[in-house]
């Protein structure tokens, strides 16, 4: 079943566990996600990034993961991630996205509080849920030091602000994550994570955490993250899955024989997520 990205977060804020989001762009990863989902018994978000909508067609995505929804026994929620064009939201939340989000964490703080608001209120107006982000979650290719690191994660009293003046639904912090690829291990913030959290008392969002280890994710979600952003770890179990059979099946030439084991190996992979995350068995009716 679909519904919005609010009914999904508040239950995971409410009863103190994460949802995986994961990212789509195209239908094995649907079918990947979804599987793993009613598995597990887990309410899960399935989230499309711009390139995603470039790569294949917001038309085509809004209709796969529509179609995994209706078919499915757990709540599902689509939503646009790191939405940062006005007219390609409001094409999202026409197409049926549940949920958007709308990334002006480069602005200043008033540049982000109004781009947020307006976004907001238009959504809400539709029945539409927002995420809104504040301080800067890097590439884990920035190179920047330790003091430049500090610097750009979230203040509380910005994030207060920012929430206070908008109504978003729920919030991207930065802690200490990277998109993309770690070099070496990530060293999360927990202590802001439990001051944010104190303070606004609302579903938190966790980027870049493909690579981030298991200990780390659990005390996050402990100290209240309730959405897990995960891209570059499907990536990877797609890429190294048609590697692998493409390697031991050179001859192959049948995209289902050459793709189907990908699909399989992006499934474990999210079920053990799933498994972290602590979202198994947390599905509503
Ligand atoms: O946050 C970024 C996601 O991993 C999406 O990446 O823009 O390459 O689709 P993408
Ligand atoms: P990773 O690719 O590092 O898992 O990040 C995903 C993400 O934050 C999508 O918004
Ligand atoms: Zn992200």
């Amino acid at each position: 079943m679909l519904v919005t990205g609010k009914q999904i977060l508040d239950h995971a804020h409410e009863n103190n566990y994460a949802v995986g989001a994961f990212n789509v762009n195209n239908m094995e990863q649907v079918q990947a996600i979804i599987e793993a989902a009613e598995e597990t018994g887990s309410p899960v978000i399935m989230q499309a990034s711009q390139g995603a909508l470039k790569y294949a067609g917001v038309e085509y995505v809004s209709a796969l993961v529509k179609t995994a929804a209706e078919k499915a026994s757990v709540p599902v929620a689509l939503h646009l991630d790191h939405g940062t064009d006005f007219k390609q939201i409001v094409l999202c939340i026409r197409n049926g996205f549940t949920s958007v989000m709308i990334d002006a964490s480069k602005m200043p703080l008033e540049g982000n509080i109004e781009t947020t608001k307006k976004i907001t209120d238009i959504a809400h107006a539709a029945g539409v849920s927002v995420e809104a982000e504040i301080g800067k979650i890097g590439g884990t290719e920035d190179d920047i030091t330790v003091d430049e690191r500090d610097a750009t994660f979230t203040d509380p009293d910005e994030a207060e602000k920012l929430v206070n003046e908008t109504g978003l639904d729920s919030l991207a912090i930065a802690v200490g994550t990277a998109h993309g690829p770690y070099k070496g291990e990530p060293k999360l913030d927990f202590e802001r994570i439990t001051t944010i959290k104190e303070r606004l008392n609302m579903p938190l969002v966790l980027h870049g955490s493909s690579g981030v280890p298991e200990e780390s994710i659990k005390k996050a979600v402990e100290r209240g993250i309730n959405k897990i952003n995960i891209d570059t770890d499907i990536r990877m179990a797609f890429n190294k899955a048609i590697r692998d059979f493409l390697d031991n099946n050179p001859d192959a030439y049948d995209p289902r024989k050459i793709v189907g084991p990908a699909r399989e190996a992006m499934k474990e992979i999210i079920k053990g997520k799933m498994t972290m995350f602590g979202s198994t068995g947390k599905a509503w009716k």
